[in-house]
């Protein structure tokens, strides 16, 4: 057993690590007086969009929120569809959900992942009779690296639907040199605690480069709010307040670094894992990946995330059941002609390891010898199966 636990994922290490520049956030919100949607979140809001690269960016309560209120603000809701994939974060669907409309769920590609672009292409060529009109593809950047939005993209252009992106998974990601979350009529961040970039409780944003729609959503998120106490339109409860907001700002202008640093750890594992039984994340061309997981495949794998914990490795399952299996969904989900397949394939094989930029180098290189002497036993189990049944045959 391992004298100190290794956890899948450190966000109390990520507080020490920023600790002077977070509490003096804090302290600095304390001593103002204003506590919701103030001045910080405001501040927040202009350095978040623009180190994303958008012309706003709308601070809520939540990324869950975010989707909600990027769906009410286009008039999306009951009498439409929105088309998203089953392998993700169950927020993705429940926020269609809240928001009126019918979820569709797509499979995803094999290597990557993220949503099946043909599979797309034919629901949008060819929509389900029985679903309201298609009114958006939610494209989800799962794990840290962009879904393939090129072709997702020039799919919802020829077909007049819009684009929404998912980036909960995908701060500072980018695609070709562009960054996720400028690609479509708007994106969607969480700032839930282990993200990558973190705050100290439920916090997210909308970016987008319509200002009519951030004008809209800033309402939507304060009651429908023109003026104080008065209701343009009927609104919900999704502000941001001022110490998230504030925690935030000091841990923005670290996310980069902790991105490489991130991306360094990703390599370290990948060089021990090239050719063995435990299949490392797939790179997609052009992307750069921020590693928000680092998920491998692997055989037996509750088997295997027991023999990780008992030599002190922590690790998780992103997700094991898919949206369109759970008991909430089960009945109710409308599926996409590959049935998900590849989602319950792979459901049932992926599993995630420790990775975040408080990640030591002794705690890497002991995380990245382990598995590589794990491929190790499970190459000598495979070939002892092997020349049993050999022999057996003989
Ligand atoms: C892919 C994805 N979408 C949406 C969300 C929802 O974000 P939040 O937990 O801030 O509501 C998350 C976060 O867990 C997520 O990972």
């Amino acid at each position: 057993m391992a004298s100190v636990f290794v956890p899948q994922a450190n966000p109390r290490a990520a507080y020490h690590a920023h600790k002077q520049a977070i509490d003096e956030a804090i302290a600095r919100v304390l001593a103002s007086g204003s506590y919701i949607l103030g001045e910080e979140a405001k501040n927040f809001e202009h350095e978040y969009a623009r180190w994303i690269g958008t012309r706003r960016a709308v601070a809520c309560a939540s990324g869950t929120d975010a989707i909600a209120l990027i769906l009410r603000g286009l008039n999306i809701g009951a009498g439409s569809a929105v088309v998203t994939v089953s392998h993700t974060a169950v927020a993705t669907v429940a926020a269609i959900q809240m928001s009126g409309a019918t979820p569709l769920l797509l499979d995803i590609e094999p290597a990557t992942y993220t949503m099946n672009p043909d599979e797309l292409a034919s629901v949008l060529a060819k929509p389900p009779r029985h679903l309201p009109k298609i009114r958006a593809v939610l494209a989800v950047h799962l794990y840290g690296q962009a879904c393939d939005l090129t072709r997702i993209l020039s799919i919802c252009n020829a077909h007049g639907v819009s684009l929404i992106e998912d980036c909960a998974q995908a701060h500072g990601a980018s695609l070709d040199g562009q960054k996720l979350g400028t690609f479509g009529r708007a994106a969607a961040f969480s700032f839930y605690p282990t993200k990558n970039l973190g705050a100290l409780g439920d916090a997210g944003a909308v970016t987008t480069n319509d200002d009519q729609l951030a004008a809209r959503i800033a309402l939507l998120r304060q009651y429908g709010w023109r003026d104080r106490y008065v209701s343009a339109e009927p609104g919900v409860n999704s502000r941001l307040d001022e110490v998230q907001a504030g925690v935030l700002r000091a841990k923005l202008p670290h996310v980069n670094d902790g991105n490489r640093r991130r991306q360094d750890i990703a390599a370290v594992y990948d060089a021990n894992l090239e050719s063995g039984p435990i299949l490392p994340p797939a790179r997609r061309q052009g992307a750069a990946h921020v590693f928000h997981q680092y998920v491998v495949r692997v055989p037996d794998r509750d088997g295997i995330q027991a023999w990780l914990r008992e030599r002190g490795i922590g690790s998780s399952i992103h997700y094991p059941v898919p949206v369109h299996q759970q008991p909430a969904f089960r009945e109710s989900a409308h599926l996409g002609p590959l049935q998900c397949r590849e989602t319950e394939r792979i459901s049932r094989s992926i599993l995630s390891i420790p990775i975040y930029p408080e990640l030591s180098d002794d705690q890497t290189a002991f995380v990245s010898k382990t598995l590589s002497e794990l491929s190790d036993l499970l190459d000598a189990r495979t070939d002892t199966r092997r020349r049993t049944s050999r022999e057996r045959a003989l």
